[in-house]
């Protein structure tokens, strides 16, 4: 027996690296990185392709090893090539994300080191570097002591988490579920629609209430409904507000609706998890007004604090709501009960073990202060105001409202012909040309192209570039359609 694991180990040992691997992998690795940093000026945004990257397919696993170069070439061609290129300044489309360096640095020490920081206990200094980024967030939005949160994956589990939470505040019975009222916009992230059906409140009546001409939640309206389904005898259960949406960069009025909130009892939460971190600016300060008296709030620090894609955060006001909605106990973990100075992520969430995922939001905070920060939202809520203006000099552009944060929509309304049809063929020839990235949606059926300024590389030249290919697209599609 003893023969046969020595066999086994021989084998099992090839998991292990020595230095001298490591230092050829970890060279390896930063070159290409080194290669896609600075090749990037010069990358598109979006790269239309055959195959989509159905080249991996050509590397199946198997029980002999491949060697690493092979690996950074399969990636480099079917990977980090086809499709939307997120770490571009040119991409300016959906919500973007970041990819700041410092997190990837982060995300390398956090998986040599492998510390588990599912509970205090095992790893209190991971954990407190955690809490200590729950806490920076919940003092930004004006929480008490008190409050708490998680750092999750994004902001869909973190929206998720909340509705679990307010679900589990309100005491509602599972009997009752079909009486219960959520209130929300039609602009709201489609994440929370999903949540309720994940949150078993499907049979919830969802009441989507009127927006005013900037698409924020009229809270007239929202007072009349909340009153009149209590007349109805409906149990009016939470609201969710958002405060930048993903479409249009709308923010509610949180302070009014946070008095609503208050005067029915219902659980308040602000999905922030586009706009959140504009609290850092003047501006976002003012606009976001009154988010303070949400029950809790989703805010993404791959979004506004320019981090690499899988972290968002919840954060609840009051902390010990979403202990007792996500705690539970184990027998095999009655040895970490012993260590109880901070709380543990495990208990704050339904994860157990997870990805360390404060250190890649403490390093670049640390690193570089939050001054960078800062400036970057101002200047991204400048270029979206610059962009505002300038687009409308192109004749035929109609813009909607002066963006709120650092969304702006338009659409191109050519003199005859469908406007609807322009506009479609407007974004794909954007595509198709992929030297920046736009995305489209629709409001009751009319097309608007989305500009969403939000990436830590887009500065003036790439708006100014962003203005020229739109100009040029809007005329070769003129001119098309004149010969047609
Ligand atoms: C307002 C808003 N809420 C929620 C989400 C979902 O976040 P994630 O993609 O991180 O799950 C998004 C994503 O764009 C968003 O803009």
């Amino acid at each position: 027996m003893k023969q046969q694991i020595k066999k086994l180990e021989r084998q099992a040992r090839n998991l292990e690296t020595t230095s001298q691997d490591r230092r050829s992998l970890f060279d390896q690795a930063q070159d290409y990185g080194e290669n896609f940093l600075s090749s990037l000026p010069e990358q598109k945004a979006y790269v239309e392709s055959q195959n989509k990257g159905k080249g991996v397919y050509e590397l199946p696993f198997q029980d002999s090893p491949k060697k690493f170069e092979e690996l950074l070439n399969v990636l480099q061609s079917e990977v980090d090539t086809p499709g939307l290129n997120p770490a571009s300044g040119k991409h300016a489309g959906y919500i973007p994300g970041g990819g700041l360096y410092p997190s990837a640095i982060a995300d390398y020490l956090a998986a040599v080191t492998n510390r588990y920081t599912g509970v205090f206990f095992s790893s209190p200094g991971a954990v407190r570097i955690e809490n200590m980024c729950i806490r920076w967030m919940n003092n930004l939005v004006g929480y008490p002591d008190g409050a708490t949160g998680n750092l999750t994956s994004g902001g869909s589990i973190a929206n998720l988490i909340a509705l679990v939470v307010a679900r589990d505040d309100s005491g509602l019975e599972a009997k009752d579920f079909d009486h219960a009222v959520i209130y929300t916009t039609q602009q709201v992230h489609h994440c929370v629609i999903k949540a309720i059906k994940f949150a078993g409140l499907h049979e919830d009546t969802v009441r989507t209430i009127p927006m005013d001409d900037r698409f924020r939640m009229k809270t007239e309206a929202l007072e009349d409904q909340i009153q009149s389904d209590k007349d109805q005898g409906l149990i009016p259960l939470t609201i969710f507000a958002s405060a930048g949406t993903t479409d249009l960069g709308a923010v509610d009025p949180l302070d009014e609706i946070g008095d609503i909130a208050n005067h029915h009892n219902l659980w308040f939460h602000v999905d922030a998890a586009y706009g959140g971190f504009f609290l850092l600016t003047g501006h976002g300060k003012k606009v976001m007004k009154g988010i303070q008296k949400s029950d809790s709030a989703t805010i993404d620090p791959h979004k506004g604090l320019f981090l690499p894609y899988g972290s968002g955060a919840l954060l609840v006001k009051d902390g010990q709501k979403l202990y007792d909605s996500q705690h539970m106990s184990a027998n095999y973990l009655q040895d970490t009960y012993k260590a109880t100075e901070e709380a543990s992520p495990a208990d704050l969430s339904p994860e157990l073990s997870k990805h360390f995922r404060g250190l890649r939001m403490w390093l670049p905070l640390q690193l570089f202060g939050i001054k960078p920060f800062r400036a970057a939202l101002d200047e991204k809520l400048m270029l979206t105001r610059y962009f505002h203006n300038e687009i409308q000099q192109i004749d035929g552009i109609e813009v909607g409202p002066k963006p709120e944060l650092s969304i702006a929509f338009f659409r191109y309304v050519p003199e005859s012909g469908d406007a609807n049809e322009f506009n479609k063929k407007l974004v794909d020839a954007i595509h198709r040309d992929g030297r920046v990235f736009l995305s489209s949606t629709h409001l009751d059926g009319t097309i608007y192209l989305r500009l969403a300024v939000l990436h830590f590389r887009t500065h003036l030249d790439e708006i100014e570039l962003i203005l020229s290919v739109l100009r040029e697209m809007i005329n070769k599609l003129k001119i098309e359609a004149s010969h047609t």
